[in-house]
C-alpha cells in the first residue's frame, strides 16, 4: 500500500520509456496519470491547425491562453481533448512531435501548461511525466525519478511502436527535441535534486515499474 496521497513525478529524456512505465506504475497502485508531454503536443496541435509559425514565439505567446486543453487521468486509457475535440491520435503525428520542442520553449506557454498541470494533481494521488515535473511543477513530490537510456536504444524502441520508420532518422529527430528541451532558458530538462536515476537501457518495462513501485512503497505513510 502507498500514501493515497502520493505524487510520483518521472522526468527523462524522449523515448526513455516514460509513458509505458508511468501507466504501468499508476495501474500497478491504483494512482492517476498525467502526461504533461500531451499537454505541449496539444497546444502545437492547435497553433499548427491555426497555421501559427511555431518558431515565431510573439505570436505563440500571444495565442497560448486560447485553446481550451482538457487532459483526462486514466491511466489505461489516457485522453485530451482540445476545445472539446478528442486530439490523442492527432498530436503524435509527425509534423506536432517536430513543432513541439520549440512550442515548449516559450514561457507564456509553460505558465499557461503549468496552472493547469497543478490544478489536475490537486490532492495527489497521481503519476505524473514530462520534462520539469520534479523541478518546477511540483518539487514537494514524494517520489522523483529521472528516466533515461542509450539513444540508440530510444530510437529503436521509438521505431518499433511506429512500425517501419527509420532508425537513424528517429535517432536524429530525438537527439534534436532532447537539445532543445535541455537547452531552453524555462524550466529546462533536468535531473531533479533527489531524484532517482535510471537507465532503462537493459531492462524490460516490467523492471523499470517494479523499481519505480518499490519507490513509492517505501514512503511512509503520513500519520
Ligand atoms: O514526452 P513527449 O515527447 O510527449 O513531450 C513532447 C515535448 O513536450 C517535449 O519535446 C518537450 C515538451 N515537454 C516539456 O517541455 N515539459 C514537459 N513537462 C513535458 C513535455
Amino acid at each position: 500500500p502507498v500514501p493515497t496521497r502520493l505524487v510520483i513525478a518521472v522526468d527523462g529524456t524522449s523515448g526513455s520509456g516514460k509513458s509505458s512505465t508511468c501507466r504501468g506504475v499508476a495501474e500497478r497502485l491504483g494512482l492517476r496519470y498525467l502526461d504533461t508531454g500531451a499537454m505541449f503536443r496539444a497546444m502545437t496541435w492547435w497553433l499548427l491547425e491555426r497555421g501559427v509559425d511555431v518558431h515565431d514565439a510573439a505570436e505563440v505567446a500571444r495565442r497560448a491562453g486560447d485553446p481550451e486543453i482538457l487532459s483526462g487521468t486514466d491511466p489505461r486509457g489516457p485522453s485530451i481533448t482540445v476545445d472539446g475535440h478528442d486530439v490523442s491520435g492527432p498530436i503524435r503525428e509527425e509534423q506536432v512531435t517536430e513543432a513541439v520542442s520549440p512550442v515548449s520553449a516559450v514561457p507564456a506557454v509553460r505558465s499557461r501548461l503549468l496552472d493547469l498541470q497543478r490544478r489536475v494533481i490537486g490532492d495527489g494521488g497521481i503519476v505524473v511525466e514530462g520534462r520539469d515535473i520534479a523541478s518546477v511543477v511540483w518539487p514537494q513530490a514524494e517520489v522523483k525519478v529521472f528516466l533515461s537510456a542509450d539513444p540508440d536504444a530510444r530510437a529503436r524502441r521509438r521505431a518499433a511502436e511506429q512500425g517501419g520508420v527509420d532508425v537513424a532518422a528517429t535517432e536524429a529527430s530525438l537527439l534534436q527535441r532532447d537539445r532543445i528541451d535541455s537547452g531552453r532558458a524555462t524550466a529546462p530538462l533536468t535531473m531533479a535534486e533527489g531524484a532517482v536515476h535510471i537507465d532503462t537501457t537493459d531492462f524490460t518495462l516490467d523492471e523499470v515499474i517494479s523499481q519505480v513501485v518499490a519507490l513509492a512503497e517505501a514512503v511512509e505513510a503520513p500519520r
